[in-house]
């Protein structure tokens, strides 16, 4: 049995929601609290062991690229003045050379585009995707509980949440047969159906782990919804043969594709930190007050 070891971040969308903000900036450089949204998820991969950091990219996403290089000209004068606190912040930014490949895709044909992109890199073994835009709080990070649960149970895997009937039309959804703890065995999953179509309400978030026969499905994988190529429709069509098991994962996820779940994220992760925590509490109590005298 293979070992999950390479993570593939599709990250060439374009980010309409946040415009005017990414007409130039990357979604994924935005920063949430004093990180860009990009490094939380090579923090999660990371922290479930994956070694190769493989990110799908779009014509003016540079400032990415260049994130996760070495920095010597910064590094060199921070030594010098000896700033070893900024110089330990800069640490989680740097992916050893060969171990980061970057992959264009000229237009954005969609999710499951991106990851056909991947093929050449991944090879034959299994490996994870990550959508930074679905931020995972967890005390054991999301995509570590899913490697633990694969190496159980092999097929592919994708993370579900609970999702209310008034969203459930947004995602793709999945069909249970049965449930063994957290991980769902699926016998169907289908693409931002109507609410009165949804065959459940657990909802798939931005997190799997797929077994190297979906690039033989993305590739023969027409447009689907929105006239994309859709990764659902080819992990659907994967299910008899490979198997397909949904992993109820213990955490809070955020949208940050949304400037809504941004915002929220901010406040949450900032809440988690100890030398922000009373500025913010403070100044939320102070905001909380004065919204309930005015109301
Ligand atoms: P979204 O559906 O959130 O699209 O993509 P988006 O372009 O990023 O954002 P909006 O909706 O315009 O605001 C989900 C994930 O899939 C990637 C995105 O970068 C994001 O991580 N993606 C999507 C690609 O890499 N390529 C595509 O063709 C489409």
């Amino acid at each position: 049995m293979k070992p999950v070891r390479k993570a593939v971040f599709p990250v060439a969308g374009m980010g309409t929601r946040f415009l005017p903000a990414t007409k130039t900036v990357p979604k994924e450089m935005l920063p949430l609290v004093d990180r860009p949204l990009i490094q939380y998820a090579v923090d999660e991969a990371r922290a479930a062991g994956i070694e190769e950091f493989i990110f799908i990219t779009s014509p003016g996403k540079t400032a990415l690229e260049n994130y996760f290089g070495a920095a010597p000209a910064l590094e060199r004068t921070l030594s010098e003045k000896g700033k070893t606190g900024p110089l330990e912040a800069l640490r989680p930014s740097h992916v050893a050379e060969g171990a980061v490949s970057f992959v264009r895709q000229e237009n954005p044909k969609g999710l499951g585009h991106a990851v056909l992109l991947a093929r050449r890199l991944v090879g034959d073994e299994p490996f994870a995707v990550i959508l930074p835009d679905d931020l995972i709080r967890a005390r054991t990070p999301a995509l570590k509980q899913m490697v633990e649960a694969h190496s159980k149970n092999r097929g592919h895997m994708i993370a579900t949440e609970s999702v209310c009937d008034d969203r459930i039309s947004s995602y793709g959804v999945v069909d249970i047969e049965r449930r063994e703890g957290a991980v769902q065995i699926l016998r169907g999953l289908v693409e931002k159906p109507r609410p009165e179509e949804a065959p459940s309400q657990s909802g798939v978030v931005g997190r799997y782990i797929l077994e190297p026969s979906i690039f033989e499905r993305l590739a023969v994988q027409g447009p689907g919804a929105g006239g994309e190529i859709q990764l659902t429709d080819a992990i659907a069509a994967d299910i008899a043969e490979t198997g397909v098991n949904g992993f109820e994962f213990d955490g809070e996820r955020f949208d940050c594709g949304s400037v809504s779940g941004f915002l929220n994220a901010t406040i949450a992760y900032a809440l988690d930190r100890p030398d922000l925590i009373d500025n913010l509490q403070g100044f939320l109590r102070g905001r909380a007050t004065g919204l309930s005298q005015a109301a």
